[in-house]
């Protein structure tokens, strides 16, 4: 009687036991499984053929194909071209949603419509990463899985304006070749609608003020990031000013190069261009000392940061460790690079510039 009691114990033990160890195994499968979830992502560019941009693309491929080299294939990502039409990138984000997407990342084409695009990802719960093309401060604020990411306007505007007025330091017969105690310039600008085209100019000539120049503005125009319109206009003022123009500040490095371009094509010779961007030709032209120097806005960086939200955003997990501002935006960090290699950085001089 008592074996018998002691057997079915040792019965009833074994398949605790066994119970517990299933228990075990089925946890710790499932929660495999929700780590080695495929995600898919979504990326929305506003046209082809914007240089900067296409950059942060290259990265975002570049560093996804490292990604599945050591993760495996975690996450499947598509790219969408709205030839600068926002119902074409409606249409492409309906799409992503039918098919399920878990996040969309959203270079806007026009974005002052970024809630149209809310109201359709919140309809669905997928999350988004919009960037480069700023939304406007109260579309972020619609929802909480919403987050922006890009460089800031007014850092980079001050940095270009600190560029200019470093290199007058060194060489100040250079750049004020009339010795009139006057800069004379000409202004190359992005898309009017951009948030960084108005931030900029705006920033660039403040900062020379602030750091004590007379400027004139002989000319400006919008050249819209373009390389062949910031040459048609410099040759325009070419024309137009001759050899009145002490410096040509512009939006970004396209447009300086194009305004390279138009200087190349007038036979003279003038290298008093700052640019903004960092895209490999603009430093390309900043070490050939064609260009005083430009901004570099990271695209490695940007890209890292992009994808790295998304994730997190598709798989639920938590953004700590990101430096998320009060306003739902990532900033990328910056720094001027000139033509002697020189490089300045804004947050080591306590941002108090910001
Ligand atoms: C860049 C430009 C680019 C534009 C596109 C800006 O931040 O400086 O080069 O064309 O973004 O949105």
């Amino acid at each position: 009687m008592k074996r018998k009691r002691q057997r079915i114990f040792l019965a009833a033990g074994a398949l605790l036991a066994a119970v517990a160890l299933v228990v075990v195994w089925m946890n710790k499968n499932r929660s495999q499984m929700e780590k080695s979830e495929i995600i898919k992502i979504g990326v929305l560019i506003y046209k082809e053929d914007d240089t900067f941009v296409s950059g942060i693309v290259e990265e975002m491929k570049r560093q996804f194909k490292d990604y599945e080299r050591e993760n495996g294939s975690r996450i499947r990502l598509d790219f969408s071209y709205a030839e600068e039409n926002q119902s074409i990138q409606n249409e492409q984000i309906d799409k992503y949603l039918s098919l399920d997407y878990d996040v969309l990342c959203v270079n806007l084409v026009d974005r002052t419509e970024a809630a149209i695009v809310i109201e359709k990802a919140k309809a669905a719960d997928v999350p988004v990463v919009f960037f480069n093309r700023e939304p406007v401060a109260e579309d972020l604020q619609q929802w909480d899985r919403l987050y922006y990411v890009g460089s800031d306007a007014k850092e980079s505007g001050t940095l270009e304006g600190l560029l200019v007025a470093d290199y007058y330091q060194k060489y100040p017969e250079q750049l004020d070749r009339n010795q009139d105690g006057v800069i004379q310039y000409v202004l190359l600008e992005g898309e009017s609608r951009h948030q960084d085209s108005l931030i900029r100019t705006e920033y660039s000539i403040q900062t020379l003020v602030e750091e004590g120049f007379s400027l004139e503005r002989l000319d400006g125009g919008i050249a819209n990031w373009v390389r062949s319109q910031g040459e048609a206009l410099t040759t325009q003022w070419l024309r137009e000013y001759g050899s009145e123009i002490e410096l040509i500040i512009s939006n970004n490095d396209d447009m300086a190069l194009g305004a390279i371009d138009a200087v190349e094509n007038w036979h003279v010779k003038f290298s008093n261009i700052v640019g903004i961007d960092g895209t490999p030709e603009g430093l390309a032209a900043v070490e050939a000392g064609k260009m005083i120097g430009t901004i570099v806005a990271g695209q490695e960086e940007y890209a890292r940061v992009i994808l790295d939200l998304a994730e997190r955003m598709a798989r639920r997990e938590a953004l700590d460790g990101l430096a998320i501002r009060e306003d739902k935006s990532i900033r990328v960090p910056m720094y001027s690079i000139n033509s002697d290699g020189e490089i300045r950085r804004l947050e080591e001089e306590g941002n108090e510039r910001n």
